[in-house]
């Protein structure tokens, strides 16, 4: 079964055509961060128009990489939310003409779907169930997955996100955007023992099982040692070395626990903070220690991308879940379209906002 992922949720046009049994034939990807750069962060406007133009160059690239015309498409795949609603729509509208024109189911997913199974890209996948820390820009989550589409909420961020704390503090370190990449990269020259910065609700875990996140208070606590101290260039280092192991130490406490809560043994991570080379190295020693095994996405598909939708969506059509359409029921052999039917199929919404736990 041949799937083609559109992804457009934020600044990243993502388009990929995976194959069920041939594994990911293609992929493209267009960032439109060099954009949004000179304003600081995301401009929604700006994000939807730039998808317009991108979207459809880059399904005829993937088609022409692959070798596939569009005919051979059995499903289309798109991310319908949480995300900007304008930039949702784009990918969203083309995904269901696409779909529409060619007589074909267009599913919808949900983008953190995308980024905890994105895992399953990768050579040594891991296996059902597992649980996962979701670390994006706009997410922080621990979830139980039992299969696709179970999905049980372990503990989420209260404000911050962990990308979004990682952005926030590069800001304040004058690294630009998006700045978790960067206060990375800066975070390697620091002492990370130079300043003593909290771990928000750390305390709260092991006193009554709490695996809830807050990093809005730790970017507070910058703030205030920035203004305080006004760092040179060496003492940003520092700084951002110290701010990198306050996060990397909650993440990686609370990864620790749910496994312990859950009795699991497989850690996924995803979502861009699960390219922080830091967050890899102590999860990679300290679960390991304790006889569990972390799985990360390859470094590409960390970030947003069309290739972990179209997987998405593949995994769901395989688990007979794809979506409640005539033409997902028809391709699973249970029921045959009306015109009626049929057309009310590809009348989309998209959801800006979407709670996992609720998406099947
Ligand atoms: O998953 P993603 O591409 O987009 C969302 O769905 O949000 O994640 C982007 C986030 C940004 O906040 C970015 O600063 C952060 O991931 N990020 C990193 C690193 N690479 C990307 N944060 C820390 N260290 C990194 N190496
Ligand atoms: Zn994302």
């Amino acid at each position: 079964m041949l799937i083609l992922g559109i992804e457009t949720s934020c600044d990243e046009t993502g388009i990929a055509l995976f194959d069920s049994e041939r594994g990911l034939l293609a992929h493209a990807l267009h960032s439109q961060i060099a954009m949004h750069e000179e304003y600081g962060g995301v401009v929604p406007e700006l994000a939807s128009r730039d998808h317009i133009r991108r979207v459809l160059p880059l399904i005829r690239r993937v088609m022409h990489q692959a070798g596939a015309a569009l005919t051979d498409i059995d499903a289309v795949a798109y991310t319908q939310g949480p995300g900007l609603a304008g930039a949702l729509l784009v990918g969203s509208s083309v995904a269901n003409a696409l779909a529409f024109t060619l007589g074909i189911p267009a599913l919808g997913i949900h983008h953190l779907e995308g980024h905890l199974l994105s895992p399953l890209l990768a050579g040594n996948p891991p296996r059902f169930p597992f649980v996962a820390l979701l670390v994006s820009g706009g997410h922080t989550q621990l979830m139980r997955v039992a299969a696709v589409g179970n999905y049980e909420l372990l503990g989420e961020t209260v404000d911050d996100a962990a990308g979004e704390a990682f952005d926030k503090t590069a800001h304040l370190l004058v690294l630009g955007y998006p700045g978790g990449p960067a206060l990375a990269q800066l975070a390697g020259e620091g002492r990370a023992d130079k300043y003593k910065l909290p771990r928000p609700m750390l305390e709260q875990m092991h006193k009554t099982g709490n695996l809830d996140f807050s990093f809005s208070g730790l970017k507070t606590a910058v703030l205030l040692l920035v203004r305080k101290e006004a760092p040179d260039t060496a003492a940003r280092a520092d700084v951002a070395a110290s701010f990198q192991e306050a996060i990397v130490d909650v993440l990686v406490a609370k990864s620790l626990y749910a496994l312990e809560q859950t009795g699991l043994n497989q850690l996924v991570v995803a979502g861009g903070v699960g390219a922080n080379r830091r967050l890899r190295q102590r999860l990679d020693r300290e679960a390991t220690e304790q006889g569990y095994t972390v799985f990360y996405p390859e470094f590409e598909f960390c970030t947003d991308n069309g290739a972990m939708i179209a997987l998405a969506g593949a995994l769901r059509l395989g688990a007979g879940i794809g979506a409640n359409t005539p033409e997902a029921l028809r391709m699973q052999g249970s029921v045959s379209p009306t015109p009626d039917s049929a057309a009310r199929t590809y009348a989309f919404t998209v959801k800006p906002r979407w709670d996992l736990s609720t998406s099947v």
